[in-house]
């Protein structure tokens, strides 16, 4: 858990990482290349190292490189089974189906299962894999997938809640084998799947459209490996760029790349924080007061679903009533029950948030339930007036390399704590009388909250 002490403008200068959402797809495509790939920029996660599993138990040496790239290399193409234990700690693992397929002809993956950010199918990864010839049964929880020859065909992959990016991922991996032309409309336009068209380009695929919702692949029939840099982590630098508009800060974010974040600059600005940018760096300075503004997470270009959560938490200290509505994932609001708990004044309607701006959130202890409520719920500890503890940001471990050190470098006050109670000292175990319910358990909550001036809190004030 974390212990964090808040009320601390950040300032100071932050880089940002390489981007999770990408350095999976393109790991898992490895399986197509002949010959050994160098990926770049994969960021140390708990996540990656999952996949990494996965991928070994798929026939592949994956190493980590003294100079931080990860080597990926094929031992065994007989191995086709991505097994539950390891696909259920990560759905990204889905991402292994395509490139199965288009490389070996079969695949037996197993469904992810529940996700605490609501209903996630893959009907359409599957839509577009059937229509690219595959035979595809579910039997006891696994996707059994066989084909001889992929043929290229023409593919819709829009749904109910807009494209599907995995989705999107999947096709287009095993449509580089597929004979003849595959197009692909309603195309995912992140710049993740950019990412991975690129680098399957670069290893011989013919892909046109990458970045818009029409792509169109013209079959190849064998890939060489190549070395590749994953690009930075859009979702990192936007969780930045809030963190110093809450704290009242200034912080200098390197290694990002301003196009991918239009609409979390666009959005900042418009709530009244400043953001200079120049190449691949931004400069933002928090203004005295935040505005309210309503936000709407939408496929790319729009603001990220995976975004939603932290400017909840900004929104949450802005000067009025903001909207926050999400079309990606309308379930995904399990932070607000825990951003109240910090004194967030905020209402559920649907797929939308209803948020009256306080002054100042105040520390208290709080649970994440996934990777970008525990990041809103560190953002929300760094504003609040006293200390928070957060538990769970085994969360956050999944997506963020060592956030916690970048923020205390530039002035967080974060405690990485091992909370194993069993293990406390006997001196300072509970008697079996005391260890009896009381109508409030302080025996896990901070200290009670220190109001301190609005000067001191050093945040955003309201005029
Ligand atoms: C990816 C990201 C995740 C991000 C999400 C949306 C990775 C590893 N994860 O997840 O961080 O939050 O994009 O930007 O890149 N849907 C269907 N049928 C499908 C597939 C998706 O109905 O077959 C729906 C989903 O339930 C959701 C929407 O489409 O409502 C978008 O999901 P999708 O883009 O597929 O998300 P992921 O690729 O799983």
């Amino acid at each position: 858990m974390f212990v964090v002490r808040g009320g601390r403008p950040l300032r100071g200068r932050v880089s940002v990482s390489g981007a999770k959402n990408a350095a999976l797809p393109i790991m898992a495509a490895a399986l197509v290349a002949n010959g050994t790939s160098v990926l770049h920029g994969v960021p140390d996660l708990v996540d990656v190292t999952t996949l990494s599993s996965v991928l070994r138990s798929l026939g592949m040496n994956v190493d980590r490189r003294p100079d931080g790239a990860i080597a990926l290399s094929t031992c065994d193409e007989q191995r086709c089974l991505a097994d539950y234990e390891l696909v259920r700690r990560m759905r990204a693992s889905v991402c292994v189906l395509g490139p199965l397929l288009g490389r070996r002809g079969r695949a037996c993956v197993s469904l992810p299962g529940g996700c605490n950010i609501g209903h996630r199918p893959i009907d359409l990864h599957l839509k577009g894999l059937r229509a690219l010839g595959a035979k595809i049964t579910i039997d006891r929880g696994y996707v059994f997938a066989r084909v001889d020859r992929l043929v290229g065909a023409d593919i819709y992959l829009g749904g109910s809640f807009g494209s599907t990016v995995t989705g999107t991922c999947n096709v287009m991996c095993a449509a580089v084998f597929a004979k003849g032309i595959t197009t692909i409309s309603a195309a995912a336009c992140e710049p993740e799947v950019v990412d991975l068209g690129n680098y399957l380009n670069a290893m011989g695929a013919k892909i046109e459209g990458l970045g818009t919702p029409l792509l169109r692949i013209e079959g190849v029939d064998d890939l060489n490996a190549v070395e590749h840099t994953v690009i930075p982590d859009r979702i990192e630098a936007a969780t930045m760029l809030i963190a110093a508009a809450m704290t009242g800060g200034r912080l200098q974010v390197d290694n990002l790349v301003p196009a991918h974040l239009a609409g979390v600059i666009d959005a900042l600005r418009m709530m009244g924080v400043m953001i200079e940018i120049h190449d691949h760096t931004a400069i933002v300075t928090a203004p005295d007061t935040l505005r309210a503004l309503d936000i709407t997470a939408l496929p790319y270009p729009g603001i990220p679903t995976d975004v939603q959560a932290q400017f909840t938490a900004l929104l949450s200290i802005a000067e009025g009533i903001s909207v926050v509505t999400d079309k990606v994932f309308p379930d995904r609001f399990m932070h607000i029950p825990e951003l109240m708990r910090m004194g967030a004044n905020v209402r559920r309607e649907g797929a939308c948030s209803i948020i009256a701006g306080i002054k100042t959130l105040s520390g208290a202890c709080v649970m994440a339930s996934d990777l970008r409520a525990s990041a809103a719920l560190l953002l929300a500890a760094l504003a609040a007036d006293g200390e928070s503890v957060i538990r769970r940001v085994y969360h956050l471990d999944r997506g963020y390399e060592r956030l916690e050190l970048k923020f205390n470098k530039v002035g967080a006050d974060i405690a990485r704590v091992v909370d194993q109670p069993e293990t406390m000292p006997a001196s300072l175990q509970l008697s079996e009388e005391e260890q009896q319910p009381l109508a409030v358990d302080s025996s896990d909550s901070p200290p009670p909250p220190k109001f301190l001036s609005r000067r001191e809190s050093g945040q955003p004030k309201f005029k």
